[in-house]
């Protein structure tokens, strides 16, 4: 009997030993979890190896899809068999041309390199797919067909009635409007998403959206109602009181997809059968707010049952379907709800919630009044030097909430508008305010959250808050410059000067996919690329000259190689060479002789300029000439673009490009520097970027590095740079081995630097470094921002130096990470982390005296390379063992480090004497 219990254990054990040590977890399809409503022909698949020893990679995997999820295991769509690959990111799908409206459902398992047999099969994931081609819409396009009052322009309501008379499998509803719209099926809301379809170059390219609403329909009579509001198509956009820009009429096109239990279908469409009338919402515009009177509710109208007969008809229009796409993006949705930290009663009387956060979303509150009371929540960043709401710097936008009240209790919360605020005013309330009656509501694209960062130093902590809060309030839909005042558009230099710190922060990856596609939707035809996309200057009667500017137009090349770098996303690049390549014929057509001198520039838009009460230090200002920058910008994008056609196997271009950057550089040297390594503005910014594009023969570099630190000390250890030079001043000092003067920049507190804002009690990044001035009185109201996340780059240098978690060019998307951190300026611990597509990141140090302790974690099937911060080997142990009897050695050193290539896993490292 022992005997057969010990041969049972020991099958047992062998039988798990050959099992693969991992199983598989994370399935993604196009980078997002059963995502409903693709358009996309070859999805690309992905999936995380979890594993619980270190060094585990992939060796093999297979896939297998089916329409069916009960008998997946056929595989009738696509088998992949065993593909000896270590790719568990973007693997194409490869199996029969996709159906439309079709759920997929995958599966995958692995092989890896401890084991013979393969994991188990990893839970079951899906896509569905979207409609795919203009050509399977049947739904026609309405307008209401009331009269419209055109000065407040109602928000409409749509509505229509229809019968399922058998017992329904499922229903898919895909809708899109000219205008915003919220749907309701029955009563119940469709999905919960918020500002649908959101923002893009709605002629050229117009998402549409897909909703799983099985459960909202009855078997029997149902009802759809749809309400619209004007947005950002036809709504009041840029400074200069424009509207229209899209269209001057509210328009909807939906079909819902209907199958019955008996394998029978059906579709309701949008069509003449629709009715029409309007509502409570009387106003509703992005930068005014909206007015709501509940006394015109009408309540039931998404049910079947209620009496529309007074109702209009509508309009059908032959707008056409082409530009129609289906969402890739992650649509906005509410996120964060904060109360009211304060209660606040101001020198003038009126009463303010201070939400204690400077966010963008809205207030929802619950009010019981008279019928025909009206209440106004105005919606501000900051307050007065004298405590009273500082509206001025909103400019022409009113920001309002407006609401008439039915009477009685109700709960009230706006639609069609949003608000960047941290306090709300609040006139029309009678009797005390309850405080726990008001919750502001964040409202944001639903963008996974990927990076935590902390240090031992409080102010660098809130200024990581600071810089995630910026992103939250300007990733609604578009990286826009702000989210409070008649702007909020999708400024081009601000999202690229941005978008790797946001790649850390949160997933991005097709945020800024469907983004780069409006780049290309509004690129001029001369290849140059408008300042702001989806581009409403150009909409404007007075047409700017089709131009590019230095730092801004780059973006359609410096973004789609950061979301390469960042995630591994070479589509990405694919799906934008075209647009790149114009941008940069674009520059070679403008440059004279390699030099691009001539024509408008932003430049480094904000450097810091003396004002009346600056600190006594260096009085002058620092301005950069323009035209010094856009050479040194030419030659990054330059640079990328030999890097992408490398990349895309375009070696003509790599040969033309790399020969292009050579002369580039040297105009640059021609013009902008002297014999000696001199450059004509003796500036923070023009030694940054000149050294950060290696502008500069590499004999000069050195004299070039104490030419900008010297110039720091010569600001009393402050910087000075603008929105260009800035993401780079850190980097720069780190690249050249003055990684001690960029921990003093990061850690000067006063102006202009990043924690003055902080100690000024900022919550989120502010345009200007002075937005607030010490003396606590504004900047010009004409342009001052207090959430402007152009400033917040620098989160790219704190992850990337801090704590060392950086990616490596040759194997994108943290395949292979590179983790050198810095410890400095007297931080005694410093910890990040980043959800990767392939698993956790992770970088975390601790200093104490001369000991640290350094621990990495490296998802399953990546590798690292690690800079143990060290004087030499026998210095470091690895969960207190020797280096060779953790079975790790040293691959090299550096000044300071011992550097070793690991495997996936966890690793605990201590090094003393430092
Ligand atoms: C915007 C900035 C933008 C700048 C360019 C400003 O109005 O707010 O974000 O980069 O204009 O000039």
């Amino acid at each position: 009997m022992k005997k057969c219990l010990s041969l049972f254990a020991l099958l047992q054990l062998i039988s798990t030993w050959s099992l693969a040590q991992s199983s598989v977890q994370q399935l993604l399809t196009e980078n997002r979890v059963n995502p409903i409503g693709l358009d996309v022909t070859i999805p690309r698949l992905s999936w995380q190896l979890i594993a619980t020893k270190q060094n585990v990679r992939q060796t093999a995997y297979e896939v297998r899809v089916n329409t069916d999820a009960a008998s997946i295991a056929k595989g009738a769509v696509w088998q992949s068999g065993r593909v000896a690959s270590d790719q568990s990111v973007h693997v194409l799908y490869a199996g029969t041309a996709l159906k439309p409206g079709q759920r997929y459902f995958w599966q995958v398992r692995i092989w890896d390199n401890t084991a013979t047999k393969p994991s188990a099969w990893s839970p079951v994931a899906y896509w569905q797919t979207g409609l795919l081609t203009a050509g399977n819409w049947k739904a026609k396009w309405i307008e209401p067909g009331y009269v419209e009052d055109t000065v407040n322009r109602p928000s409409p309501l749509m509505r229509k009635v229809f019968a399922t008379p058998k017992k329904v499998r499922s229903a898919t509803l895909s809708i899109t409007a000219h205008g915003l719209y919220e749907a309701q099926i029955n009563g119940k809301r469709v999905g919960d998403a918020y500002l649908t379809p959101g923002w893009t170059s709605y002629n050229n390219h117009l998402q549409y959206q897909t909703y799983d609403v099985t459960n909202l329909i009855n078997q029997g009579q149902n009802a759809i109602g749809v309400s619209l509001a004007s947005g950002w198509y036809r709504g009041r956009l840029v400074w200069e009181n424009q509207r229209n820009m899209y269209g001057k009429n509210l328009a909807l096109v939906g079909q819902l997809a209907i199958t019955y239990t008996d394998g029978s279908s059906e579709t309701v469409i949008t069509d003449e059968s629709w009715k029409s009338s309007t509502g409570p919402v009387r106003f509703a515009e992005i930068y005014d707010g909206e007015i709501y009177d509940s006394r015109l509710e009408k309540a039931g109208w998404t049910t079947a049952g209620y009496a529309d007969s007074d109702w209009s008809g509508v309009m059908t229009k032959p707008f056409g379907y082409t530009n129609l796409v289906a969402n890739y993006n992650e649509l906005v949705g509410q996120h964060e709800t904060r109360k009211p930290v304060k209660v606040i009663t101001t020198p003038k009387g009126e009463t303010v919630l201070d939400f204690g956060q400077n966010l963008v979303g809205w207030v929802k509150f619950k009010v019981t009044g008279k019928a025909g009371d009206k209440i106004v929540l105005s919606h501000v960043e900051m307050l007065d030097k004298f405590g009273n709401p500082y509206f001025e710097n909103l400019r022409t936008a009113k920001a309002l909430a407006t609401y008439l009240l039915k009477g009685g209790t109700e709960t009230l919360e706006p639609h069609f508008t949003f608000f960047g605020f941290r306090y709300v005013q609040i006139n029309g309330l009678t009797g005390p305010i309850n405080p726990a009656d008001f919750t502001a509501i964040t409202l944001y694209s639903d963008i996974p959250k990927t990076g935590e960062f902390t240090t031992s130093n409080a102010l660098v902590n809130q200024l990581q808050s600071n810089i995630q809060w910026g992103q939250r309030g300007n990733f609604l839909d578009v990286p826009t410059d702000c989210p409070q005042r008649d702007e909020r558009l999708g400024w081009t230099g601000d999202a690229e000067v941005f978008s790797r710190t946001a790649a850390f922060n949160f997933g991005v990856n097709n945020f800024f996919a469907k983004w780069l596609k409006d780049v290309t939707a509004d690129q001029f035809s001369n290849g140059a690329v408008p300042f702001i996309i989806p581009d409403v200057l150009n909409k404007r009667p007075v047409k700017d000259e089709p131009a590019g500017a230095a730092g801004w137009s780059d973006a359609s090349i410096i973004i789609p190689w950061n979301m390469y770098l960042a995630y591994g996303d070479r589509r990405i690049v694919e799906q934008q060479y075209a647009t790149m390549k114009a941008y940069e014929g674009y520059m070679e057509r403008v440059a004279k002789n390699d030099l691009w001198s001539e024509g408008f520039q932003f430049g480094d838009w904000l450097s810091y300029v003396t004002t009346e009460g600056s600190p006594a230090f260096e009085a002058k200002s620092a301005f950069t000439d323009n035209h010094l920058v856009a050479q040194c910008f030419y030659a990054y994008s330059t640079d990328l673009m030999r890097k992408a056609a490398m990349l895309l196997g375009k070696t003509e271009d790599v040969t033309h490009y790399a020969a292009l950057l050579e002369r580039i550089k040297k105009a640059f040297q021609n013009a902008y520097m002297t014999p000696s390594g001199r450059l004509i503005s003796d500036t923070q910014t023009a030694y940054v970027l000149a050294l950060q594009f290696d502008m500069i023969p590499e004999n000069l570099r050195p004299q070039a590095v104490d030419r900008l630190v010297d110039n720091v000390k010569k600001y009393n250890n402050h910087l000075t740079t603008g929105f260009l030079g800035t993401p780079f001043l850190c980097h720069v000092l780190t690249r050249f081995g003055r990684t001690d003067v960029a921990y003093k920049l990061l850690l000067q507190e006063t102006y202009p630097s990043w924690l003055y804002p902080v100690k000024m009690g900022a919550t989120t990044i502010w345009e200007r470094w002075d937005s607030m001035k010490p003396d606590s009185t504004f900047q010009s109201p004409s342009m001052t921002s207090f959430n402007h996340y152009a400033y917040g780059a620098v989160g790219d240098w704190m992850y990337r130096t801090i704590t060392g978690i950086d990616t490596d060019e040759t194997d994108p998307g943290y395949k292979h990470t590179i983790i050198k951190p810095q410890p400095g300026g007297g931080l005694t611990s410093a910890s990040a982390s980043l959800q990767t597509y392939y698993g956790t990141v992770r970088s975390s140090w601790k200093k104490e005296a001369d000991k640290l302790s350094f621990t990495v974690e490296i998802p399953a099937n990546t590798t690292a390379t690690i800079y143990v911060p060290a004087k030499n080997a026998e210095a470091v142990l690895e969960s207190g063992k020797s280096l060779s009897a953790a079975g790790l050695t040293a691959a090299g050193s550096g000044p300071g480090y011992v550097v070793l290539k690991i495997g996936s896993g966890v690793y605990n490292f201590t090094s003393s004497g430092l």
